[in-house]
């Protein structure tokens, strides 16, 4: 969406993965609090995003110009108005308090709700109010909107996404807009005029198999991500304990280089040295966050249930990234070739290693091997030498 937003990747949290409902006021704030103390915030974790759960479970009874009927039978209807409300008991001192806080740490704002008459769990969605739900949005200064797919009365999501970008746009305030319709009617064909970013899944869960699958998932549709509109296959799980160190490096690395939104989905209030090394690395980062703004996708596959796995794409300034993929159940050596990286075989590069920080030693040139751990994932970048072949 060409909202001058979504450049690069989005970064920041959202409550869902770790929380679900039991959020408030408090957690929100702390959390912006630790992504300061923690340092993320310098690294571009910016957005604190509220998922579902922060509303009551009607709007109020606000009358509004045009209330929203529903026919309930040849002589009824219902008449639904009024706006949303924060849940008095959870966020007491409102939404707009909440922005101000959020803003005053130099931190933005993120919330949610439904293209549908509920939410997933069952609070108000914002079908049919679009642009009284927009205006409240930017009335209290949020920045960004994730939109869900619940309850949506069986219409199209092509039809029902597009009245809240009009409505966001109509508001004046630039609001970061986030399609969750799970990869309903292949988002990646329509959804880049809509949002910044569309979910190319169902919901990631914290588990092994859950992530690769998503990964595998989001990967062919990497044609159509690119600056204004990234493919989402969901938020970070890493963290959250159902996987092992190796295999949170492998879905850090591999989210980067997809250039997915880089959503942390843990309780950054209480971080372990692992987790915050993982989701702190830079140069991982400056991956996802790369000009040139193209997905990166698994370029060849090797061995038992090809488990051998390199995923590859290019960078700004002629570079690489390259990563290297044990997807089975045993140490392997994991081999690039040049052609799979679409490389002349004659090229010799220079490695930088993203997880050791260290510079490889030497030129390299037509394959490069590393020993991987199961399910460990290693990630360099390729700077291609000049090609000496052609001074004269
Ligand atoms: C859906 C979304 C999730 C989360 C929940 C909240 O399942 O896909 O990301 O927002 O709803 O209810």
């Amino acid at each position: 969406l060409n909202n001058g937003l979504a450049r690069t990747p989005q970064m920041g949290w959202n409550s869902w993965n770790f929380f679900a409902c039991n959020i408030n006021e408090t957690i929100i704030k702390e959390t912006a609090d630790a992504l300061i103390s923690t340092g993320l915030a310098d690294l571009g974790y910016v957005y604190v995003n509220i998922d579902d759960c922060w509303s009551t479970l009607t709007r109020n009874s606000k009358v509004q110009s045009r209330p929203v009927t529903f026919r309930l039978s040849k002589f009824s209807w219902l008449v639904v108005q009024g706006d949303l409300v924060p849940d008095p008991e959870t966020f007491p001192s409102g939404i707009k308090a909440l922005a101000d806080y959020i803003h005053g740490k130099g931190l933005k704002l993120g919330i949610y709700s439904d293209a549908g008459v509920f939410t997933c769990q069952v609070r108000p969605g914002s079908l049919d109010h679009e642009n009284d739900d927009a205006e409240l949005f930017a009335s209290w200064g949020i920045d960004y909107l994730k939109y869900d797919n619940c309850f949506n009365l069986g219409i199209k999501p092509e039809k029902r996404y597009p009245p809240m970008r009009k409505a966001l746009n109509a508001t004046g305030r630039t609001i970061f807009y986030s399609l969750c319709e799970w990869g309903v009617d292949d988002p990646a064909l329509w959804a880049g005029v809509v949002g910044n970013s569309w979910r190319t899944t169902d919901d990631i869960n914290d588990s092994w198999a859950s992530m690769t699958t998503i990964a595998d998932l989001n990967d062919k549709w990497a044609a159509y991500a690119g600056p204004g509109g990234w493919n989402d296959p969901d938020m970070l799980e890493v963290g959250n304990g159902g996987m092992t160190y190796q295999e949170y490096r492998a879905h850090f690395s591999i989210w980067a280089l997809m250039k997915a939104p880089l959503l942390v989905g843990c309780d950054v209030r209480n971080l372990t040295t692992e987790t915050l090394e993982i989701v702190s690395n830079e140069e991982v980062i400056a991956v996802n966050q790369d000009s040139l703004g193209v997905q990166g996708r698994k370029v060849s596959v090797a061995g038992t249930d090809e488990c051998s796995q390199v995923w590859a794409g290019p960078l700004s300034g002629n570079r690489l990234v390259v990563a290297l993929w044990n997807r089975c159940s045993k140490t392997v050596t994991v081999t690039a070739k040049w052609e799979a990286l679409g490389l002349d075989p004659t090229t010799s590069v220079s490695v930088r290693d993203l997880w050791k920080h260290k510079d490889v030693s030497g030129d390299v040139v037509a394959l490069f091997s590393a020993q991987v751990e199961s399910h460990d994932c290693m990630m360099y970048i390729f700077t291609p030498n000049t090609v000496s072949r052609y001074a004269i």
